[in-house]
């Protein structure tokens, strides 16, 4: 990163949490006037009075409005109702604790008015039956076009995918290939929080932030089986500003993918095993021009993963991804700890030698250590005819889980200081 970079990246930061205190001090201070008695009041009684006008006003219970725990019967019109009543007084919808509630394809829409919130302390799970979701298979819960959003509340989401497993085209080759709803999908959501909640076996990706800007996501547990297929943890795309932090993510895909119209994303403290690593990408697929810029992952933890942290791009592509950092990473038994992939190609038919390519520039590793469970710890390949540009590893030090040998391949980068690292490049 430049200097300058470094810099905006700071103030940002600065901007984000001083966003979020003020915020909810204003907030305090608001609920503060409108209570104070004109005697002076005891701060205990005050601190009572205030929860309990927020009970009677401020909250909006699913079993109000006609959701019934535990019976396996659909709950979605109910839901649907409570969040028309939260959403228009901006109260927090409460599912509440020790209840299941079943749910098909459903949309909590915007805008609302301030404060709206949402409360999962129970289980919300998916509808089990596919046909539900036929007039739009590509999703589960959706949050659209919402500001100032809080979902938090400590409970699970569970999208019930083992029947979408079995139908996947990756599982069983003989069936043709057909989307599978994304378990929750925050859209145009500004300044939004999503924290505290478990997320388990996705029909495929388990969360999806799609053109949301100034978004703090923390302390999430994603689990789903190593062998359910794409079922992605956290898939950011199009988003911008955002900052997800203390989450254990266990997948049968990458634990968080970053796509292309992400911007200043930083990830810190991540746990990630089983699945496919943390990864930039893929980007440039259907030569599609694809940016990515001021990207962070700093401390994290990777188990047992396919990939540690990898950057994949598709031949034809076009665009750029730069302003790449990975720090503080430890590694255990992953097959390829460091790898940047451009001729990264999933599809049945064989991919097209193609010459251009996504621009992959100013990438940093900085103390990266760990064992690597295959013989290649560092694979740079990169493009003919775009190299990598802007390579920095320092501290870098992978060896071998078993004890054999470890090697690097470097096709096509070119380093901007090749600071300590090993294993070095045998080729490139
Ligand atoms: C795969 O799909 C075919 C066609 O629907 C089905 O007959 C077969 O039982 C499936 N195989 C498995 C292992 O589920
Ligand atoms: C992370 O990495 C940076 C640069 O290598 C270093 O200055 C910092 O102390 C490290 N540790 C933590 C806990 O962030
Ligand atoms: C390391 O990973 C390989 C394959 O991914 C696996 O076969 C092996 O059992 C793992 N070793 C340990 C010690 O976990």
């Amino acid at each position: 990163m430049s200097p300058l970079q470094t810099i905006t990246l700071s103030l940002f930061i600065t901007f984000l949490s001083f966003h979020f205190s003020l915020g909810f001090y204003i907030q305090d201070k608001h609920i503060q006037t409108r209570l104070m008695s004109p005697n002076h009041e005891q701060h205990f009684g005050f601190m009572m009075r205030r929860s309990r006008t927020h009970m009677s006003q401020g909250m909006v219970n699913v079993d109000h409005y006609g959701a019934i725990a535990n019976d396996g019967r659909d709950d979605t019109e109910a839901f649907e109702k409570a969040w028309i009543e939260a959403c228009s007084r901006g109260a927090i919808l409460v599912v509440p604790q020790r209840s299941v509630y079943h749910l098909k394809p459903i949309t909590f829409k915007g805008s609302c008015q301030p404060n709206t919130a949402f409360k999962v302390y129970g289980t919300i799970k998916a509808w089990p039956h596919m046909s539900a979701y036929e007039k739009d298979r590509q999703r589960w819960i959706m949050f659209d076009s919402i500001t100032n959003l809080v979902v938090d509340g400590g409970g699970i989401i569970d999208g019930n995918g083992r029947k979408w497993w079995q139908n996947s085209c990756k599982v069983n080759r003989s069936l043709p290939c057909k989307k599978a709803p994304t378990a929750v999908t925050f859209y145009q959501c500004n300044n939004l929080q999503v924290k505290n909640l478990r997320f388990k076996n996705a029909q495929q990706m388990h969360v999806r932030f799609q053109k949301c800007f100034n978004v703090r996501a923390s302390n999430l547990l994603v689990k789903a089986p190593g062998n359910s297929p794409n079922t992605d943890g956290i898939h950011i795309t199009e988003t911008q500003n955002m900052i997800i932090s203390n989450s254990v993510i266990g997948t049968g895909d990458d634990c968080i993918s970053i796509v292309s119209g992400s911007k200043n994303i930083r990830a810190i403290d991540i746990t990630c095993g089983p699945g496919h690593g943390i990864s930039i990408g893929s980007l440039g697929a259907g030569n599609l021009e694809a940016e990515v810029s001021n990207v962070v992952v700093n401390r994290a933890m990777l188990t047992g993963t396919t990939n540690g942290v990898r950057i994949k791009t598709w031949q034809g592509g076009r665009g750029y991804a730069k302003d790449i950092k990975f720090m503080n990473m430890s590694m255990r038994n992953v097959t390829n700890p460091i790898i940047i992939d451009q001729n990264y190609c999933d599809q049945e038919e064989p991919c097209q030698v193609q010459e251009s390519a996504v621009a992959l520039s100013n990438v940093v590793y900085q103390n990266i250590k760990g064992t690597s469970a295959s013989e290649v710890a560092i694979k740079f390949v990169c493009s003919k005819t775009v190299p990598c540009k802007g390579i920095y590893m320092q501290d870098v030090i992978l060896r071998r889980e078993d004890g054999d040998g470890v090697s690097a391949t470097c096709e096509n980068v070119r380093f901007a200081n090749r600071g300590r690292f090993y294993p070095q490049c045998s080729s490139g």
